[in-house]
């Protein structure tokens, strides 16, 4: 019997040691990524003290035990703080490049990042400050650590939509370096719909379009997300597990969801990871990704989300391969782009 069980146990750590091993050599794409919640803990000490600016946390051990969430908005309440002591062209390009290197290490090689300039700018930093700082560092990363990148600006849902259309006039002069405009931040009680017109304008303007959808709220933000926003992504959309027909829609049009599975589990969105969909998704043919949402705050960058979903939901390699692929194909690069990262994936698989 014991001998069984050693047996049995051998087996397992076996096994996970080559799903963990994949896992870390698999290049992969990040596509829901906040830059700002990228700011770990040391960094926000450090630009606190070089901006002066005085934190509402005297230690690292008090800033750990603060984050401490209940729901979404307890997190964004810390989050908007920390943002705070980002100031400088300079704090954006260290942020990013402090990202990238970890990007890198995890074997991202591509990455498409949002940033919420409306944080910045109510602050009265100006936005080309905020965008120079982030595109200058996406530049500089790309050459360094070999990472290619796009940029996501995302919309406060929980301001008013004519603040929006601010942000995207001050936003236009610098087009050329976004790609996609998103939605995020408190979601109930603000749905999709509130931003029908900055988001026609926006397509009009040539963006794309993404939104968080279903993170806490009900799959009918992702229907509207879809018909009234006409995302190409939608960011979390666990609600759709609870919805056949919402379900049904986005398997028949290929709509990828960008889940982030330790940022549900500290935002309680789910109880436990092992109760985490995704699995279910994939198994039903959902063109689902992984992702870290603001790593510095859930306790894990990108391969910490595989690992803890891997372990949790007993993936299998193939479940591995497939997460990586969807990662690709659900970017905003070119299909020769896409032939090409997938081309690396299946020569290491
Ligand atoms: N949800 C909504 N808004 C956010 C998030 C999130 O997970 N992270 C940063 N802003
Ligand atoms: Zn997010």
């Amino acid at each position: 019997m014991i001998e069984n069980k050693n047996y049995y146990d051998t087996i397992i750590f076996m096994r996970n040691k080559n799903i963990h091993n994949l896992i870390e050599k698999i290049p992969k794409a990040e596509l829901h990524l906040h830059i700002e919640g990228s700011l770990e803990s040391d960094m926000m000490f450090n630009l606190a003290k070089r901006n002066k600016i005085q934190l509402k946390f005297k230690t690292i051990d008090e800033i750990k035990k603060a984050y401490e969430f209940n729901n979404l908005q307890e997190f964004l309440d810390i989050y908007y703080e920390g943002a705070g002591v980002l100031i400088t062209e300079e704090d954006f390009y260290d942020l990013t490049l402090a990202y990238l290197k970890r990007a890198q290490e995890q074997n991202i090689v591509h990455v498409e990042i949002f940033f919420d300039p409306q944080t910045h700018t109510k602050r009265a930093i100006p936005f080309k400050t905020v965008i120079t700082g982030i595109r200058n560092g996406l530049v500089d990363g790309e050459k360094k650590y070999k990472i290619s990148s796009k940029i996501i600006m995302s919309f406060l849902r929980h301001l008013e939509e004519r603040d929006a259309f601010e942000t995207l006039e001050e936003a236009l002069p610098f087009k050329e370096w976004i790609t996609a405009v998103g939605l995020d931040s408190s979601e109930m009680g603000h749905p999709p719909s509130k931003f029908k017109s900055i988001f026609e304008k926006s397509l009009r303007e040539g963006l794309l379009t993404v939104a968080h959808a279903g993170e806490e709220g009900p799959p009918e933000y992702i229907t509207e997300a879809l018909n009234i926003l006409k995302v190409s992504r939608i960011d979390h959309g666990n609600a759709s597990i609870n919805d056949e027909e919402v379900l049904k829609e986005l398997i028949k049009i290929k709509m990828p969801l960008t889940l982030c599975p330790l940022s549900n589990l500290k935002l309680k969105v789910v109880k436990d990871l092992k109760d985490h969909p995704a699995k279910r998704m994939l198994d039903s043919g959902l063109l689902v990704t992984i992702n870290s949402d603001d790593p510095a705050y859930f306790g894990g960058y990108i391969n910490e989300n595989y690992t803890a979903l891997a372990n949790s939901l007993n993936l299998i390699e193939e479940d591995i391969i497939t997460l990586a692929e969807n990662s690709i194909n659900a970017s905003f690069l070119t299909a020769a782009e896409k032939r090409a990262y997938i081309g690396r994936i299946k020569a290491i698989v």
